[in-house]
């Protein structure tokens, strides 16, 4: 794949230009650069709504919500999630500050190619392909045999148990969405995690330093996600930098995130990038929480009848998961492997 340069170092060095591995051919450059907008109608998910179980007609409403979200956009913005303030701050902290760290003490958790752990930049198959402005930091969270715990860094101090105790809580914000999102597909609300056995669950930090030419590279190329939700958290302080395919346009947005690949077609994995800044950095993590390695996956049944014939092969979640994480990233094509 070559050498990788690691943007925050290359920005070190002031460069007048771009190398030419980050510049994106004409047609793939970001069209949107009016990253001051954000749209409105972007649904909004109010968890304790549907948690708190005391209004029905208010649960009726915002399952009908979730629906349209999931439908129409393949994503959404939770309100009244549960998790602390606190945490989330904390979380943003130590991983800010592990990217501040010294490049030699951040490659002593080198990502090797292909295998999306440890820090470095994902996703590059070949010396051909134009790399991300972006440095990642990747790493296994449950079940235990997925973690490389060399990879888990000494510093800061604190990473490791704040990394801990956040997954916990993404963790059942994931169960809490996939049960509700069963309900707004008419199903009961334990399928998912019937199905998925022990869930596998994966963090992945982006780093975007600014860039002298934001119009001429991208931050992360644009893909959908392969796992059946991910909670993605920004910095507040950040920039606009996600943007979602909708309608043919790039809609940028401020978001905490939902995709969904199950439901025999239903709800699609919507297509996403993201767009860096001139003067501006930007932070954001990404868990990613998909059915167990060892199941067989496949259109649920009960969404599937003569009208509705499955649109999806049976398929094993590990081979899946090696064929999502080896391939380059070809926007919505990970899901032609299941045809
Ligand atoms: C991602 O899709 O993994 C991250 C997008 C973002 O940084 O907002
Ligand atoms: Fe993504």
């Amino acid at each position: 794949v070559g050498h990788i340069q690691d943007v925050q170092e290359l920005n070190k060095t002031k460069p007048t230009t771009i190398p030419e591995r980050f510049v994106r051919d004409v047609t793939e450059r970001p069209s949107t650069l009016d990253t001051t907008t954000t749209t409105d109608d972007i649904p909004i998910i109010d968890l304790s709504k549907l948690m708190n179980g005391n209004d029905p007609d208010d649960f009726h409403t915002e399952i009908l919500n979730l629906t349209t979200a999931c439908q129409e956009w393949g994503f959404f913005q939770v309100v009244n999630h549960g998790i602390d303030l606190s945490l989330l701050k904390s979380i943003e902290k130590v991983v800010k500050d592990f990217f501040m760290l010294p490049i030699e003490e951040k490659q002593k958790y080198p990502m090797k190619p292909g295998v999306v752990q440890g820090y470095g930049q994902a996703f590059v198959f070949s010396e051909d392909q134009k790399l991300d402005w972006c440095n990642m930091f990747a790493l296994g969270v449950e079940p235990h045999f997925i973690r490389n715990p060399k990879l888990w860094p000494s510093k800061p101090a604190d990473f490791n148990e704040t990394l801990e105790s956040y997954s916990r809580e993404v963790r059942k914000l994931c169960q809490n969405l996939l049960k509700y999102i069963a309900v707004s597909v008419g199903l009961k609300g334990d399928v998912f995690e019937e199905m998925f056995g022990v869930a596998v669950q994966a963090v992945r930090m982006n780093y975007y330093p600014p860039c002298s030419r934001p119009d001429l590279v991208m931050g992360l190329s644009p893909h959908s996600d392969g796992s059946a939700i991910t909670v993605l958290q920004q910095d507040k302080g950040s920039p606009v930098g996600l943007q979602i395919f909708k309608d043919n346009t790039w809609v940028p947005v401020q978001p905490i995130t939902n995709a969904l690949v199950l439901t025999n077609g239903r709800y699609r994995s919507v297509e996403h990038r993201a767009v860096v800044h001139r003067e501006s950095d930007r932070l954001s993590i990404v868990t990613f929480y998909a059915p167990s390695y060892d199941i067989e996956l496949e259109p649920i049944h009960d969404l599937v009848d003569e009208n509705n014939p499955p649109k999806f092969r049976k398929y094993n979640n590990g081979e899946y998961s090696i064929n999502y994480l080896s391939n380059k990233l070809q926007g919505k094509k990970n899901l032609d492997f299941a045809r």
